[in-house]
């Protein structure tokens, strides 16, 4: 049948999110999200929401989501922007800086997205491989590309980079944009949201759906001097002026004022995450270093898919890619001491 789609929808291969299977009999291991509620005042912030309230448009600008953000974090509120998930952002970045006609740097394993977009807006990328152990070299990043791009911890390594290495490579290459996507550095890693004062080429993005629990309420932000900033304004302007909704903007402002309750989920979650890790380790797994809400495991005898679908028929999800250099590994969320039981029970039985 002929379509009316254009070239470039032609030629997409468009991201393919983990399973959203839901179900009490489901231990859900396959798309990061936090295995904790919202602080209860959250809830609260979200049911206090008028009707008077949703039937207006939400502040276009979220004027006190991002005052917030900006007190938070020690900057102005002309160095955040938020949008409707981090990915989002991503996408408005990518539209903002990165269709410079020169190509764009990112590791080869890394979030899938980011070669969704360049193919969305006709980027040309250049993958900078992994060493043998996963990790990632920032001199293998080319000076004067049209930018760099790399999670901080990578996906789906769940490896982190220290600050120090990511302010060596801004001093290096001081003429591309690089973007550090710290979606999951709540768990643990360096963040380098300070060093966008020092260095005007970085943006870091922050999203509210990992170490914040709104993974169903799409809320991300981005870090940056003023005037990358006001290109990503730019591009939301141009195409959705109220992508943060008034829900979301509630959530996030009482998120941002409730330190202490994510400070004790984000503990808990990583004392879940070492017994994992001791865990898979006895059962013969590898297991990368983690600083993220994930691992990353090789299966003992390399047979990744059989044990992803033997899992996914008993119930318990994780995320598996049957592609070069990833096929004998498993990607799997750290859920509740519980969740990690039953998987632990399930790779036994
Ligand atoms: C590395 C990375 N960046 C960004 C995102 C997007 O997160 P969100 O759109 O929920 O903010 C994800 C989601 O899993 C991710 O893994």
């Amino acid at each position: 049948m002929t379509t009316f789609w254009t070239e470039t929808v032609n030629r997409l291969t468009p991201y393919v999110p983990g399973e959203q299977r839901t179900g009490t009999d489901i231990t859900k291991l396959n798309t990061n999200e936090n295995p904790y509620p919202p602080a209860p005042s959250v809830l609260q912030a979200i049911r206090a929401v008028t009707g008077e309230q949703l039937r207006r448009y939400p502040d276009p600008e979220s004027v006190e989501l991002r005052t917030v953000l900006a007190e938070y974090h020690g900057l102005a509120i002309d160095e955040v922007f938020v949008g409707n998930g981090s990915d989002e952002i991503l996408a408005l970045a990518f539209l903002a800086y990165f269709t410079n006609g020169r190509m764009l740097q990112f590791p080869d394993i890394s979030y899938n997205f980011y070669a969704v977009y360049c193919a969305l807006y006709g980027i040309e990328a250049r993958t900078v491989s992994l060493d043998e152990d996963y990790q990632l070299d920032l001199a293998r990043f080319e000076a004067n590309t049209g930018g760099i791009i790399f999670p901080n911890p990578n996906a789906p390594t769940a490896c982190a980079i220290p600050a120090d290495a990511i302010a060596q490579l801004l001093e290096r290459h001081t003429r591309q944009i690089l973007l550090v996507d710290e979606a999951y550095a709540g768990f643990g890693a360096d963040s380098v949201v300070a060093l966008t004062r020092q260095y005007p080429n970085l943006l870091v993005s922050h999203t509210f759906s990992k170490n914040r629990s709104l993974a169903g309420m799409r809320l991300g932000v981005a870090f940056g001097h003023p005037s990358l900033i006001e290109g990503l304004q730019r591009v939301k302007n141009s195409f959705n002026s109220y992508p943060v909704d008034v829900l979301a903007q509630a959530a996030g402002i009482a998120s941002m004022s409730d330190d202490t309750y994510y400070r004790n989920t984000v503990a808990a979650i990583i004392r879940t995450r070492e017994q994992a890790v001791a865990d898979l380790r006895l059962r013969g797994f590898q297991v990368l270093p983690t600083s993220a809400n994930f691992l990353f495991a090789r299966v003992p005898d390399g047979q990744a898919g059989k044990l992803f679908k033997r899992l996914n028929e008993a119930g318990v999800l994780v995320r598996y890619w049957d592609k070069p250099r990833l096929d004998h590994w498993l990607r799997i969320t750290i859920g509740t001491p519980d969740d990690m039981g039953r998987l632990m029970n399930c790779l036994d039985a």
